[in-house]
């Protein structure tokens, strides 16, 4: 974990603004951290780093990182290496999609949170625009990965062709990336362990649909987003899910209830201040579509239409 992560951390269980997390460093190499724990001196828990990668995650969490398959499996991993580098490594079949939410960030002074970066391309894009950008995901394999290419500056990985047959893939990195400004750490986007309003831009790319309370992952990100000059990078598919969450919090795809009508247009109304949710409100300043895909083996691929709204604060 990168040093100058540490007066940013509070706890993910007691959510104390008041009290920062403490960094104990049994080992290090040049900014980062590699051995050591972070402390909360409110409620007493403590959070591991290890081999560089810190976990701080609320007890409910803490499981998912056991757990190897989901995103944490093999064949996760190539899926999502493909998806967010492809074009890098000149792939025929390669998708854009990263550039085109990559497009809408501005320039700032300030931090980004990349929530649910997976391996990390956003976070990469956003440091060529931002003073320092923290990508934080479940996926303690996603994680371990995204740190394994910040420092090496370059990708290389088995690409699943079928079954247990893999191609290496390899590429440089774009020199623009400002490596030393990015860090990636194991955190839950329903218990961000950050002080409020530290971002100026936070972005949500298809993971509201993957999240057990929906409208929770939109309440922390109002909490850590600043309150003037932000901005708020949203994009999701809308394929609910009842094996992630129960119907009843949806934010769309039922006809009765709070998740009534499409999801899109749900989260619209809440960008612009219904319920109270994004307090001060965001405005609406670019919507559209997405083509995304995944590439699961040489014969299988996810076509996804995520559907973007891009909200800001001046
Ligand atoms: C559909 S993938 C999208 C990944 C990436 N944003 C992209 O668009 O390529 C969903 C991601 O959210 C992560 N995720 C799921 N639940 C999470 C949670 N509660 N907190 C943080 N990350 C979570 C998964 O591990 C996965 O990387």
């Amino acid at each position: 974990m990168k040093k100058w992560l540490k007066d940013k951390l509070i706890c993910p269980e007691c959510i104390n603004e008041g009290v920062l997390l403490d960094l104990n460093i049994k080992e290090e190499k040049e900014d980062d951290v590699t051995e050591g724990e972070l402390s909360c001196s409110f409620c007493k828990r403590s959070y591991p780093i290890h081999k560089g990668v810190a976990v701080i995650l609320p007890d409910t969490t803490m499981p998912v990182i056991s757990d190897s398959s989901g995103y944490n499996s093999k064949n996760m991993l190539s899926s999502y290496l493909w998806s967010h580098f492809s074009d890098i490594f000149k792939d025929p079949c390669a998708t854009d999609a990263y550039r085109v939410w990559s497009a809408f960030f501005k320039k700032s002074d300030g931090y980004a949170l990349d929530i649910g970066c997976s391996v990390g391309r956003l976070s990469f894009e956003l440091s060529k625009t931002h003073s320092h950008v923290i990508g934080i995901d479940t996926s303690i394999s996603f994680i371990k990965k995204a740190r394994e290419l910040l420092f090496k500056k370059r990708l290389n990985f088995d690409l699943v062709i079928e079954g247990l047959i893999t191609e290496e893939r390899s590429c440089d990195f774009d020199t623009a990336w400002n490596y030393d400004r990015i860090d990636f750490i194991v955190a839950d986007a329903l218990r961000l362990p950050f002080r409020k309003k530290l971002f100026s831009t936070v972005t949500s790319i298809n993971i509201l649909e993957k999240v057990t309370r929906p409208i929770q992952h939109l309440i922390d990100i109002n909490r850590v987003l600043s309150e003037e000059k932000s901005m708020f990078v949203f994009s999701d598919p809308f394929s609910w899910d009842e094996s992630v969450s129960d119907s009843e919090h949806w934010l769309g795809g039922v006809s009765n209830g709070n998740g009534k009508s499409r999801g899109i247009d749900n989260v619209a109304s809440l960008f612009l201040g219904k319920k109270g949710i994004f307090d001060p409100p965001l405005e609406i300043t670019d919507r559209g579509n997405v083509s995304w895909k995944i590439r699961k083996t040489e014969n299988l691929w996810e076509y996804i239409n995520s559907q973007f709204i891009v909200g800001t604060r001046n």
